[in-house]
Order: C-alpha cells, then structure tokens, then sequence
C-alpha cells in the first residue's frame, strides 16, 4: 500500500478493570481511501475506534494523525484535533427535536452544546448556511432541511450525519456500524454515500461493520479485529474469505468475555 498513513495507531493498549482489550492493536489508514474494520462482538472494534478520537484514555500506545502525535494533546490543541476526524454512529447521534439543517450546521460549530445549538444557528454567516445546505443537498437531502431530525427514517438520519461530517470538513470520517441499524437497502445507500465522500471530497473513511459482504464490496481494505489484535489485514496481503469468515466463528474468544457494549 501506499506511504501516506493520514491516520495511525501504533501499539495501542486498553483494558478495562482486569480485561484487556486491546492488546497492541497497529493501524496504518492510508489517506483518502475506505478501510473498513471488520470483528466479532466484543473483539474491540468501538473501543479502538474510540481510543483513536480521543473519547477513550490509552494505556500504551501512540495516536497520529496527519503526522502529529494526538493522544497527548490537551485543551485547546486536543479540540482541534478532535474537530478533524468526524463522527458517525450506529443510532445516528443527531439532536432530536432540532432541524435537519441545524444538525448539519452544528458540524462547522466545534459542536456547540446542544442548549447553544438554537442560540448560534441564526448567528451563522450567510456562507456557513449555504455551505450546510450543499452539505445537504450532497446527502440527497436539501429538501428535509426544516424538519425536525427525529422525523426522518434511519437511513436518513444517517446522511444526515454524514452532511454533518462533510460541514465540519474534517480529514478523517470514523463510522462505527454506520448501517447496523437499517435495512439492507438503505444500508448500501450509506455505503454508496461513504465511497463516495472518500472519492469525491477525499475524505478518508474508516467504517466498522458486520458484514462481510458490504466489507469486500466497498472496502478499498479490510482489516480484521479479533480479541483485540489486528488479525488481518488485506492491505498487507491477500486474505481469503474463508479466514474472514472465522472472525465470527471463533469470535467467541473475545477477551473480557462479557456481552458486547
Ligand atoms: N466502558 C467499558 N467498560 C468496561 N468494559 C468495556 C467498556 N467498553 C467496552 N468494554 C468491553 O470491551 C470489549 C470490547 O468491546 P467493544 O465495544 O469495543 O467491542 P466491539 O467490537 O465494538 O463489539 P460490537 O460488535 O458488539 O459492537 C467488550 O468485552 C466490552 O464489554
Ligand atoms: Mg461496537
């Protein structure tokens, strides 16, 4: 693969109380390009994901992004930083009973608390509200922006975040099971919209899932997370189905042994 990592986690260590669960995980995501992290429940997928943005203190190990080590930072240095790789989630993380279009402008406001979101949204620039509206318009969705964000269906509300991520123009796109809570349909539709941000606005994409099948159909490079360690990585060589389909199988080992948060 190619040398330009946007986004690396070297040794990273976490355990919780007694259990480790990430166990010297190295990550190398090249920029600009969709990885897409595959594991079993339980295997640490949302835990790494977390220790990468910063919402989960490592033990060990070293965060880089863009060349600039990040898991240090803190204050005003760590906002920043944190402000360049956004955010999506399983159950959409929008703010319910706010419009489309000020969830979408929330993303250029460093994330306002939400008692400050109606405050600033009516103190943004003229360009700042046509930016969201491209951002929605990008999304397919300009003509939902007045309505509240809780009246839009799943797979909605998903683009919705991407809209988000898009107006926060941040360099990295992290999505932890971006399609588990929608139908299959509206799930390729989220995935059509990922490939298309890293190739189109060139943003770089991780996403975790649990299908193998979305994973080889729109993963540029597919990585494998099992009781906490990289198990492979098809970035690094060919990898057969058969050996990603063990991920599940023997998915069971998974370090703390407990159900899956
Ligand atoms: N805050 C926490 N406190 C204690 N244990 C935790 C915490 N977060 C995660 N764990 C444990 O870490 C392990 C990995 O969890 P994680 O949520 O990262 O897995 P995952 O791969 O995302 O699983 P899933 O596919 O179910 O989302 C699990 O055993 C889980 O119980
Ligand atoms: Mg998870």
């Amino acid at each position: 693969m190619s040398a330009s990592p946007i986004l690396e986690a070297r040794g990273i260590q976490k355990r919780f109380a007694r259990h480790p669960v990430l166990q010297g995980v190295d990550l190398s995501v090249e920029s600009g390009a969709v990885t897409i992290l595959l594991g079993a429940n339980g295997s640490g997928k949302s835990t790494l994901i977390r220790c990468l943005t910063g919402l989960e203190r490592i033990d060990a190990g070293e965060v880089w992004l863009d060349g600039g080590r990040i898991d240090r930072l803190r204050g005003a240095a760590r906002r920043r930083a944190r402000r360049r790789i956004a955010l999506v989630f399983q159950h959409f993380n929008l703010i319910d009973n706010v419009s489309v279009f000020q969830n979408v402008l929330n993303g250029a406001m460093g994330r306002a608390p939400l008692g400050m979101l109606g405050v600033l949204s009516p103190l943004a620039s003229t360009e700042l509200r046509d930016k969201a509206m491209d951002c929605l318009a990008r999304v397919g969705l300009a003509d939902r922006a007045a309505h509240p964000a809780r009246t839009l269906s799943g797979g909605q509300q998903q683009r919705v975040a991407i809209a988000r991520a898009l107006m926060q123009q941040a360099d990295v796109l992290i999505a932890d099971e971006p399609v588990a809570s929608l139908d299959p349909q509206a799930g390729r539709g989220v995935m059509d919209l990922l490939v298309a941000v890293a190739r189109e606005e060139g943003m770089t994409v991780l996403a975790s899932l649990h299908q193998l099948a979305l994973a080889e159909e729109y993963g540029d490079r597919i990585v494998g997370l099992k009781a906490g360690q990289v198990d492979f990585d098809t970035g690094a060589e060919p990898v057969a189905r058969d050996r990603m389909e063990a991920l599940y199988v023997e998915g069971v080992d998974a370090p703390a042994g407990e159900e899956a948060a």
